[in-house]
């Protein structure tokens, strides 16, 4: 059994007294969700408030990106994965779309980061996803198993269990433009096919797939209904407790 996974990612978003007051205010209303595990990422200058207000509750914290590099060291404005480790952070995620397009993030950094993070003991919320030209050249799956090769290149057995994949298709991100339930499925199904031929079928049946893209309160329930999607990467629906909490308790 995989325990779903409901991430939400704020991007740059939110000082840090309306990080916390979100972080407070959405406590209360996931304190039941046993069903899964509930993590929320705010920018970096919040990181440790979020972190400190929230200990001892079922909410963890993750950053947004980490370094490449792995020590301490002149690296004017990275931030390495131990930091984030050591204000109390418990995963991070790496490779996102917005990462990839704006920031030129390529496959080989993000496999130096995901290296990183699991050096430091965070666990890693890896992102892959085709653009929308991609998808209608028929380049999809392509595109994502390549993400996926080379984002995990090099890691070993016990590292996979700190491995989590988000599935976010680019044309979906903040543009209300879902992918269905069974286009998601699809895309999962095949992202488990190449893990399992990569590392072993165990691992494969153990990686928890989120999907990203648009996820909102009225359509969460569809698309965890599919076999493969085990939780849910949350940008814009994430900002706001309750319409967070109504994604994390989508079986109530
Ligand atoms: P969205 O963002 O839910 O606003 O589409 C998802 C993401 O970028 O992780």
């Amino acid at each position: 059994m995989r325990k779903p996974v409901i991430a939400g990612n704020w991007k740059m978003y939110k000082t840090v007294s309306e990080s916390v007051e979100t972080a407070l205010a959405l406590k209360p209303l996931v304190a039941n969700a046993n069903h899964c595990d509930v993590v929320i990422a705010p920018v970096f200058t919040s990181l440790k408030t979020v972190c400190d207000r929230l200990e001892g509750s079922n909410i963890k914290v993750a950053a947004q990106d980490c370094s490449t590099e792995v020590k301490e060291g002149a690296h004017t404005g990275e931030v390495a994965a131990f930091m984030i480790r050591d204000v109390g952070a418990s995963h991070v995620i790496i490779g996102h779309s917005e990462r990839r397009q704006y920031y030129a993030e390529t496959d080989a950094h993000v496999n130096k980061k995901v290296q990183a993070a699991l050096q430091s003991g965070l666990i890693a919320i890896m992102c892959v996803g085709e653009t929308l030209e991609q998808r209608e050249a028929g380049l999809a799956q392509d595109i994502v198993s390549g993400q996926l090769i080379g984002g995990l290149a090099g890691l070993t057995p016990v590292d996979l269990d700190r491995i989590i994949v988000a599935y976010e298709p680019v044309w979906a991100i903040g543009t209300g433009r879902t992918a269905t339930p069974e286009q998601a499925q699809e895309m999962h199904a095949f992202i488990r096919r190449v893990f399992a031929d990569r590392h072993s079928q165990a691992a494969a049946n153990a990686l928890r797939i989120l999907y990203g893209g648009s996820v909102k309160p009225d359509n969460i329930a569809g698309l965890m209904a599919q076999g493969d999607i085990d939780g849910a990467l949350v940008g814009g629906a994430s900002l706001q407790a309750e319409s967070f909490a109504q994604i994390v308790n989508y079986r109530a």
